[in-house]
């Protein structure tokens, strides 16, 4: 599943996962461990030549929409008008990694017309696509959308896949073992920016409480890397509960996200928010048998829920009738 994107001639189309983050979010920008999964929401897109660039239709996307710009002035120096479709079903500034998925689906398109891509030079280039639309954040959402499966970034052993180089750290990704786990992720209807909520959570963490906050963080993320690792859903289910705190104590719990926890307690071993929080989404681990229930009361807390479980493969190029 680290295979190279291979070249291609346009029409060309790709698709790449979402991602649902497990453990880690926010300590993650400042060197903690990150544990995710891609999960399996894919945004696909569709390139073509064309008289003029767009993206779904509008013309104006390069100036109003900063991740096109970034992925075409990176992966299509020459400029040349290119029509993008872009189908998603990952909801979007929810946390689910919707903007990793284009970017990483977009730029393995254009690299694929450019002669190919490796997987590990992808995910450096993703990450700096969408570090350069966002201005800060980690490698983690990026990492997802071209790895696939259940990832950990910053933490544990053996050998990595790749190491992403940002401006102040570097990220090392490493594969952990899929448990096979069905979860359910549920957007609360709320969007939020990524980039105000880390921005906040960095002056949080500034504070004199902040270095053993981090501490907490870090400790929290190890050992859901290794529950994760023995597959062992009762411990998984006491550290989302942690983190969730954690995440509290720094600001990004919201009370939709607060009510939505609730809401999905009697059916839940365990839940956390997902992602940079202060809206968007929540992250379930589910008692097993009781995913239809959770999702009803879900639905009548007011959120959107999905059953989900990891895509196996990160973003790949794929045939798309629409194109031929
Ligand atoms: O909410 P999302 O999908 O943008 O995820 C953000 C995750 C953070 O850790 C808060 C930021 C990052 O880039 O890692």
């Amino acid at each position: 599943m680290n295979d190279a994107i291979p070249p291609g001639t346009l029409p060309l189309s790709a698709r790449a996962p979402g991602k649902c983050i497990v453990f880690g979010e926010h300590a993650v920008v400042h060197g903690a461990p990150e544990v995710v999964f891609a999960v399996d929401l894919h945004t696909q897109v569709l390139v073509r030549p064309a008289a003029a660039m767009s993206l779904n239709g509008d013309r104006e996307a390069t100036d109003r929409n900063p991740y096109f710009r970034a992925a075409v002035e990176r992966c299509w120096p020459d400029g040349s008008p290119l029509e993008v479709r872009a189908v998603s079903r990952i909801p979007r500034a929810a946390g689910l990694g919707s903007s990793a998925a284009f970017v990483a689906a977009l730029a393995a398109a254009l690299r694929s017309a450019r002669g190919g891509v490796g997987r590990a030079e992808l995910a450096q280039l993703s990450y700096e696509i969408e570090r350069t639309a966002q201005g800060v954040g980690s490698a983690g959402d990026t990492t997802a959308a071209v790895g696939g499966g259940y990832l950990v970034v910053n933490g544990g052993d053996g050998p990595a896949i790749w190491t992403v180089n940002g401006p102040e750290q570097r990220w090392e990704a490493r594969r952990i073992a899929d448990p096979g786990w069905v979860w359910v992720v549920c957007f609360s209807g709320i969007p939020r920016s990524t980039a105000s909520a880390v921005r906040a959570v960095t002056a949080r963490l500034e504070r004199p409480d902040g270095p053993r906050l981090l501490d907490e963080f870090k400790g929290v993320a190890a050992a859901g890397l290794r529950a994760i690792e023995q597959e062992d859903r009762r411990s998984v289910a006491e550290l989302l509960s942690r983190n969730q705190e954690l995440l509290r104590t720094v600001g990004v719990s919201h009370p939709r996200l607060e009510a939505l926890l609730e809401a999905a307690a009697p059916a839940a071993e365990g839940a956390k928010l997902t992602g940079a929080g202060a809206g968007g989404s929540i992250l379930v681990l589910p008692q097993p048998g009781k995913e239809a229930e959770l999702v009803r009361r879900l639905a009548r807390a007011g959120g959107l829920a999905y059953v989900v479980r990891a895509a196996p493969e990160g973003v790949a190029l794929v045939e798309d009738r629409a194109s031929s």
